[in-house]
């Protein structure tokens, strides 16, 4: 129906006879000629309809309201002088028209579209209107570009793209499980995969060696500002792989598309151990866009005469004293605002926050007392420490200190505006470690089934070979080398407490996978809508979602979850204890 999209038209065509279709995004009379916004995915056109050149088209033009469909017909012109509008990409031209066809009307739109002032909550239900904006579709040309680029890299190196099942059975990836109740046999229910984790490394026992899927995965977990119930990731695994090679593709691949995107990007990209991550920037995840890291300076403060500080140094292996050196942080910021800083890490379970100013006469603060004018001088070594900087410092349990310190690090740099924005800055963390222990319970810290390095290594220090990638802050992926091998996945199984019952109800098949020569296996999966929502600078993942789920994991559009007919649920086998509320 069209010759071109809006955008597409410009001074190269004037005296051209173009056709284009859309939506009227506004109409105004002026003095008797009707100007239309024509609005397509690419963007806005003006339309003259002047009763001079068609009286048919300009009566048309009277009757169309906004989102009205238009198709219209007619020859190119330049704006006249002082007319152009340099906002718009069509600024310098305009459509003269001849023919105006009304193919479908349209009941006034709840909101402006394009309007972001309104509300989230009507966008959502109204999705399809969001998303007329020329923005969003920009958004999702560019996720269409990044997914195609993923696949053509991916191809090119011999990765096959294999779909794995979605109503299957819970794939331990650390959240709750979508269940979906079955007719046939009542009583029993499918998980919907929390990623296809399970499979890709049956699919390598199976020897296909390299594949891949963009994968829709499913996770009923508190929601954040990253995360979706229903996301995507990139999903890769091969065969007879170390580490790096796994770290070489997804580089590789990230190289790729970001090229598609519009950036380039330098790999290889930093590494840095896990343990240096945490102990440094209190996070596993640190955004290297800023320094701001932490010094440990638990063995000053041991000889410090403060009872609190000098008890809790010495147990150094529970135990952290942590320094965060702020440039300039004396000088930015009063001792009010260095006090109130306080308030916010105690909201993360610290105790207080102290802190020292470097002045030109040395260190000042009000913990100086406790120490001895050497350990001053230490401490303004340990931290690098310049006039007019600022030193705070956390003390207590090292979970705890890491924790909020990182938290605080993020919190000043905001305060500071010290975040480069057009930067992307990537990081691999490596050498995780393979347990979690908290309150006495043993969790893997990515999955099961990584592999660890030294199996014989005591469980509070064992590592695993897993890594994970970091864009700017943001786990954008983790993977692993697998274990492949039987008597090694019982053995993690029996570390994490889960009994030879339990792993033979639940992994059955995969133990007996692993008996049947099972190759050396590794690979990574990326959370695709998280790239996305990096490479647009969207603020929400819901951006970056075509029909995305609200906060409380509902979609608005459809009213999903809803109640369903009592006939249904008989057929489930299931009674519902309570009367849903209506
Ligand atoms: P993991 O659980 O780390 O690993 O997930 C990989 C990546 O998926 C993205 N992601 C999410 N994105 C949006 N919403 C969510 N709720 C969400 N959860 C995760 C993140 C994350 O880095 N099977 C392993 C991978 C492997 O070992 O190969 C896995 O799923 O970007």
């Amino acid at each position: 129906m069209r010759s071109h999209y809006c955008t597409d038209i410009d001074e190269k065509n004037i005296g051209e006879i173009v056709e284009v279709c859309g939506w009227s995004n506004n109409s105004r009379d002026h003095g008797g000629v009707i100007f239309i916004d024509l609005r397509d995915k690419s963007g806005l056109v003006q339309l003259v309809c002047d009763p001079a050149d068609s009286k048919e088209a300009h009566e048309i033009a009277n009757k169309v309201r906004d989102e009205y469909v238009l198709r219209a017909k007619g020859k190119v012109r330049a704006r006249g002088e002082g007319l152009e509008n340099p906002r718009l990409k069509t600024g310098k031209i305009e459509i003269v028209v001849e023919e105006l066809v009304i193919e479908n009307a349209s009941e006034p739109v709840p909101f402006v579209i394009g309007d972001n002032s309104v509300g989230e909550e009507t966008r959502l239900k109204y999705r399809y209107l969001d998303l007329r904006n020329p923005k969003a579709y920009e958004t999702f040309k560019l996720r269409s570009k990044a997914a195609i680029a993923a696949r053509n890299l991916l191809d090119s190196r011999g990765f096959l793209e294999v779909e794995t099942p979605i109503l299957t059975k819970s794939t331990p990836e650390g959240a709750r499980d979508y269940l979906v109740p079955s007719r046939v046999h009542n009583g029993e229910f499918f998980a919907l995969p929390q990623s296809p984790q399970l499979f890709k490394q049956l699919l390598m026992c199976s020897g296909f060696d390299r594949y891949f899927q963009i994968a829709k995965c499913f996770r009923d977990e508190d929601l954040r500002a990253d995360r979706q119930p229903e996301f995507t990731q990139i999903d890769i695994e091969m065969s007879f792989c170390t580490q790096e090679d796994v770290i070489e593709v997804t580089e590789a691949l990230l190289k790729d598309i970001f090229a598609a995107c519009g950036h380039e990007i330098q790999t290889p990209f930093r590494r840095m151990r896990y343990k240096d991550a945490m102990e440094k920037y209190g996070s596993d995840k640190p955004d290297l866009r800023y320094d701001l890291a932490m010094v440990d300076v638990i063995d000053i403060f041991e000889r410090c005469s403060n009872e609190i500080f000098s008890s809790i140094a010495k147990d150094k292996k529970k135990n952290r004293i942590k320094a965060l050196r702020v440039p300039n942080g004396d000088n930015i910021f009063s001792k009010r605002q260095m006090k109130g800083f306080e308030d916010y890490v105690r909201k993360f379970g610290a105790s207080g926050l102290g802190y020292f100013q470097m002045k030109e006469d040395g260190l000042k603060g009000p913990l100086t007392k406790f120490f001895e004018e050497s350990d001053l001088e230490e401490i303004i070594k340990v931290c690098d420490l310049q006039v007019g900087d600022a030193v705070f410092f956390g003390a207590g349990a090292k979970s705890l200190v890491l924790d909020y310190m990182g938290r605080f690090r993020i919190f000043l740099a905001n305060e500071m505006n010290i975040i480069p924005e057009d930067v992307f800055e990537f990081l691999w963390v490596v050498d995780f470690e393979m347990f979690e222990i908290a309150e006495g319970k043993v969790k893997a810290l990515h999955h099961p089934f990584t592999m660890p390095k030294d199996l014989d290594a005591p469980i509070d220090e064992m590592e695993s070979i897993a890594y994970d990638v970091v864009l700017n802050g943001v786990e954008l992926g983790g993977g692993s080398i697998r274990i492949h091998k039987k008597e090694i996945q019982q053995k993690v199984f029996e570390l994490l407490g889960i009994s030879d019952e339990e792993a033979n109800e639940k992994f059955k098949f995969l133990l007996d996978a692993l008996k049947f020569g099972a190759p050396p296996h590794g690979g990574l999966a990326m959370g695709l809508d998280r790239l996305i929502m990096l490479l647009t600078k969207s603020e929400s993942i819901r951006d970056v979602i075509a029909f995305p789920k609200t906060q409380r994991a509902q979609c608005l559009l459809t009213q999903a979850p809803s109640p369903v007919e009592n006939e249904q649920l008989r057929d489930l086998g299931i009674r519902l204890r309570e009367k849903p509320k209506a």
